[in-house]
């Protein structure tokens, strides 16, 4: 990969103890009494452990703006969500974004401003109401397809996203991309992945960036996954639903899963069994790469019976939080969600199963 650490590229002449300083101070407490100290020294290194509890408790702001237009699915961002989010003790908000579908159709891919505003105007009622946000690239089907064609494309998104936000706190998580799968396989990814970074990191050397894994976000792609070594201010994220046939029972954008109608989710020592076991998979993979963990989507559809939905949500959410990962609910207002918007009133019991 190419040396994508602007840290490292701008400290490089520096001595360590003052290197090892400037992760926690600024800069200037190693410069020379009198010498005027640049405000592109002013760079502060957050630690990703810590990091990760400002998501500890994330709901997904699912079906609105990775919609391929805002309203299309029925989810349209009001001010008041993130104040009623942030009441009830959620942490973070995670808006997913459909950014390729609104851009020139050339390089540079020009993003449409009306959207880059709007992902602001979010970001801006996160930081109102004291949540942490991630934003990402959601639901770019075509890289999916053909990959490589998409490339430029990708990294040009980055490009101007990183450009947009980099003043904004350090409370604003970077995703790379949502679920990789089909043409984008375990490997490529790996190839993406490094690219995008140096991209951000030419341009942004703060804000803390989440790594997912390829087929589908899953965790069998887990071993297949290649952290870049030189990024140290990152996240790993996986998605978690499984058993897919519980959690996406009669789901429309799912083949056959009509069959499925009807399974339930019992709690029963087998059933937990198989959920502790793929965490503990996770929990030693990230130990080993010394990586926080987000489990950035979980839910179950409301096809599912509420009993069921409410036991997996609470013993999947629990057992997160046991391994210290942090959690994002999928989602909040459509066919997962804890809130509904038409009587703006939260599914109690789903949200207590959430947040105890
Ligand atoms: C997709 C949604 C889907 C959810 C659960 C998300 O990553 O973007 O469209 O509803 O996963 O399947």
């Amino acid at each position: 990969m190419l040396s994508h650490s602007f840290l490292y590229r701008k400290f490089a002449g520096m001595t360590a103890p003052c290197f090892l300083i400037t992760l926690i101070f600024f800069v200037s407490s190693c410069s020379e009494p009198n010498e005027p100290v640049s405000s592109s020294y002013l760079v502060e290194i957050p630690d990703p452990f810590v990091q990760n509890k400002l998501l500890a408790k994330t709901i997904n702001l699912g079906n609105a703006l990775e919609a391929p237009n805002e309203g299309d699915w029925g989810v349209v961002l009001k001010g008041v969500y993130f104040e009623k989010i942030k009441e009830v003790g959620f942490t973070a908000v995670r808006i997913p974004v459909r950014w390729s579908a609104h851009t020139s159709a050339e390089f540079p891919f020009i993003i449409d401003p009306v959207l880059m505003e709007r992902v602001g105007w979010a970001l801006d009622q996160a930081e109102k109401n004291s949540l942490a946000a991630i934003i990402n690239i959601h639901h770019y089907e075509e890289i999916f397809s053909d990959p490589l064609k998409e490339k430029e494309k990708f990294l040009a998104l980055w490009k101007q996203i990183a450009e947009k936000f980099i003043n904004r706190p350090t409370t604003l998580f970077y995703e790379l991309l949502n679920e990789p799968h089909d043409q984008l396989d375990a490997e490529l990814w790996n190839n993406f992945l490094d690219e995008a970074i140096d991209t951000i990191r030419a341009i942004d050397s703060t804000h803390t960036l989440i790594i997912g894994t390829a087929e589908w976000g899953s965790i069998s792609a887990m071993n297949k996954l290649i952290l870049p070594q030189e990024e140290k201010n990152s996240i790993f994220t996986f998605h978690y639903y499984s058993p897919f046939q519980f959690t996406h029972q009669g789901a429309e954008w799912v083949d056959g899963s009509n069959a499925w109608l009807g399974t339930s989710w019992n709690g029963f020592q087998s059933e937990k069994e198989v959920i502790s076991l793929d965490f503990l998979k996770v929990k030693t993979w990230a130990r080993q790469h010394n990586v926080p963990v987000l489990l950035g989507e979980f839910g179950a559809y409301s096809k599912a019976d509420m009993e069921s939905r409410i036991r997996w949500t609470q013993y999947v959410a629990r057992s997160a939080e046991q391994d210290s990962f942090s959690w994002a609910y999928w989602e909040f207002a459509l066919g997962f969600g804890i809130y509904d918007p038409d009587i703006n009133t939260w599914r109690e019991p789903l949200l207590e199963a959430l947040i105890h």
